[in-house]
C-alpha cells in the first residue's frame, strides 16, 4: 500500500508522535502534521518532547513551556515540555509525602532521607513529562495533539519507562503496607494519609500512560525515516520495539526522497543509490502505509515551506517542488515512486 499519510482526522484519534532516528525529518513532520490538522479545523497543539527542542527552528517562530498560538496558523498552537522541569514541579508538589513515605518506612535518619531523594528515580522525568501530555489532553481544549519526539532511543525508553516506574511504586507501596501491618496491628486502626494518596495517584498515572499510549484509536506512533542503511536498521528496531510494547505502528514516512525525473546525473546516481533502500523498505514494511517525501531544495523551515510539504504528506495532488516547478503541472505521484 502506498500514498499519503491518513486517518489523522478521525476524531476518536487524539495523540500522534512522530518518531524516527536522528535527523531524518521527524520534527518537520511532525510541524507539517500540525499545520495540516489546524487547516483541517482540528484544534491542535504542537508539543515538542525533544531536549533539543527545534520545533521554534522548524516554525520560524518562538516557542516555550506554556501554550502559544501560533500567528498566522489560527487553529494551531505549541509548546515544549522539559522533562527536567516536570521533574522539579513534581518534586517541589510531592516532597512531603515522598519524604513521609520513607520516614514511615524505613529505619532511615533525616539526612538520609533527603539523599535519597535527591537520588534520580528511574525514568520518572521522563514520566512526569508524559503526565503533562496525558493531563493537557484530559482538560480536552484541544481535538489533537502532536508530538516531535526526541530520536529512537530516548522515545522508546520513554515507552518502557512507566514499566520502570510501576515497579518503584511496588517497591514503595510493599514498605507501605508493612507500615501499615504495623500500625494496624499496634494500633487497632489504620487511616490512609497523603503519602497512600500519592502512591495511588503515581499508580494511575502510569496506567493512564500506558492505556493512551496501546490503545490504537486515540493513539499513533507514524515512523519518519530515510532511504539509507543505518536508518533502516534502526526503523526495523524502533516498529519491533513499538509493536513489542503494544502499539501497532500503520503508517511510515520515508523522507528525503530525490526526484526520479530529476535529470541532473549526479542526482540520478543518488537516486539509484536510494531506489535499493525504498524497495528494502517497501518489502520489510509491506503492510504499512508507506508515504514518499521528496527532498526539497532548500531547509524546510517556517510555515510556508512547511506548508508545502503538508501537501506533499497529506494530500495526493502535490508537486514536488512547486517552487521549481511553477508552471508545471507535473503531480508528485507521477514522478515519484
Ligand atoms: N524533505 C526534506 N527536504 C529538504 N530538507 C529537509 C526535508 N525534511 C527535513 N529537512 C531538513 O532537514 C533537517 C532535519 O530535519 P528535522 O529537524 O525535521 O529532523 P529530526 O528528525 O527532527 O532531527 P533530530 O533527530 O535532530 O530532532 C532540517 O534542517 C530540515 O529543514
Ligand atoms: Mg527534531
Amino acid at each position: 500500500m502506498d500514498g499519503i499519510i491518513s486517518g489523522l482526522l478521525e476524531p476518536s484519534l487524539k495523540l500522534i508522535l512522530f518518531g524516527g532516528k536522528g535527523g531524518v525529518g521527524k520534527t518537520t513532520c511532525a510541524a507539517s502534521a500540525g499545520l495540516y490538522l489546524a487547516n483541517n479545523n482540528k484544534n491542535t497543539l504542537l508539543i515538542s518532547t525533544d531536549p533539543a527542542h527545534s520545533l521554534s527552528d522548524s516554525l520560524g517562530k518562538e516557542i516555550t513551556n506554556e501554550i502559544t498560538q501560533i500567528k498566522g496558523v489560527d487553529k494551531l498552537s505549541a509548546m515544549e515540555i522539559s522533562a527536567e522541569k516536570a521533574l522539579s514541579s513534581f518534586k517541589a508538589e510531592y516532597q512531603d509525602e515522598l519524604k513521609r513515605l520513607f520516614d514511615t518506612s524505613t529505619y532511615l535518619d533525616k539526612e538520609d532521607i533527603d539523599s535519597i531523594l535527591e537520588l534520580p528515580i528511574p525514568g520518572i522525568d521522563e514520566v512526569m513529562g508524559f503526565k503533562v501530555i496525558v493531563d493537557l489532553i484530559e482538560k480536552e481544549e484541544f481535538d489533537k495533539y502532536v508530538v516531535d519526539t526526541a530520536p529512537t532511543g530516548h522515545a522508546l525508553r520513554l515507552l518502557t519507562l512507566p514499566e520502570l516506574l510501576d515497579d518503584w511504586i511496588k517497591v514503595l507501596a510493599k514498605m507501605r503496607w508493612k507500615y501499615r501491618y504495623m500500625v494496624t496491628t499496634f494500633a487497632g486502626k489504620y487511616r490512609p494519609d497523603s503519602a497512600d494518596d500519592f502512591l495511588m495517584s503515581m499508580k494511575k498515572t502510569v496506567k493512564k500512560i500506558e492505556g493512551l499510549l496501546k490503545d490504537e484509536n486515540r493513539c499513533e506512533f507514524i515512523v519518519v525515516t530515510i532511504p539509507e542503511d543505518m536508518a533502516i536498521k534502526e526503523t526495523e528496531r524502533l516498529i519491533r520495539n513499538l509493536n513489542q510494547y503494544g502499539m501497532k505502528v500503520k503508517q511510515l514516512i520515508i523522507n528525503n526522497v530525490i526526484p526520479e525525473g530529476d535529470r541532473c546525473s549526479f542526482c540520478q546516481a543518488r537516486r539509484k543509490g536510494q531506489d535499493k533502500y525504498i524497495k528494502e523498505i517497501r518489502d520489510k514494511f509491506s503492510d504499512l502505509n508507506i508515504t514518499v517525501i521528496p527532498l526539497q531544495p532548500h531547509e524546510v523551515k517556517g510555515i510556508n515551506a512547511l506548508k508545502n510539504l503538508e501537501s506533499m504528506i497529506f494530500s495526493k495532488n502535490a508537486q514536488c517542488h512547486p517552487e521549481l516547478d511553477s508552471g508545471s503541472k507535473r503531480d508528485a505521484e507521477t514522478s515519484l515512486p
